[in-house]
């Protein structure tokens, strides 16, 4: 009887703290991560999304740079929306985090190619998919 009494409260506290989690999901916070993986292996890619700062980061061959904001975002919108990727003798822009495409990513994982950006996901049984450039 004293165990039950006991156990009881731990269960609700248990509840507590998984409805809560589940709440903070709901607001998700999203992780952008963007790879430099210019076909040519040469380039380095210039990144800027001005509805988060109005800075760009220059990635070497190879080098990833990261930005953590929350996914509250539309498909003409939001924080991923119009970021400018440029290299020599090309500059396009890609929104990174289209919640009708990128709904099932916390953490979103973007290879840069010459032909558009490629997410790749972190589980084995999920395929790369590759997108065209917004423009
Ligand atoms: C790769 O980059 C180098 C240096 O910019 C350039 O000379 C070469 O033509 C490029 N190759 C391709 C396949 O784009
Ligand atoms: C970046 O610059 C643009 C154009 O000047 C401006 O509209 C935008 O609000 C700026 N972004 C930030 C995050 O300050």
């Amino acid at each position: 009887m004293a165990i039950f009494g006991k156990s009881v409260p731990f269960l609700w506290v248990l509840i507590l703290v998984l409805s809560s989690a589940n709440n903070s999901r709901v607001s998700a916070v999203v992780l952008i991560e963007v790879t430099n993986r210019l076909d040519n292996g040469s380039l380095d890619l210039t990144v800027t999304c001005p509805n988060i700062e109005n800075k760009s980061f220059l990635l070497h061959p190879g080098q990833y740079h990261q930005w953590i904001d929350n996914g509250d975002s539309s498909p003409s919108g939001g924080p991923f929306f119009k970021c400018s990727f440029q290299w020599k003798g090309a500059s396009h822009i890609f929104n990174m985090y289209n919640p009708a495409r990128d709904f099932d990513c916390e953490e979103c994982h973007w290879y840069i190619k010459e032909t558009g950006p490629c997410r790749v996901y972190d589980r084995p049984n999920k395929p790369t998919i590759c997108s065209n450039w917004d423009s």
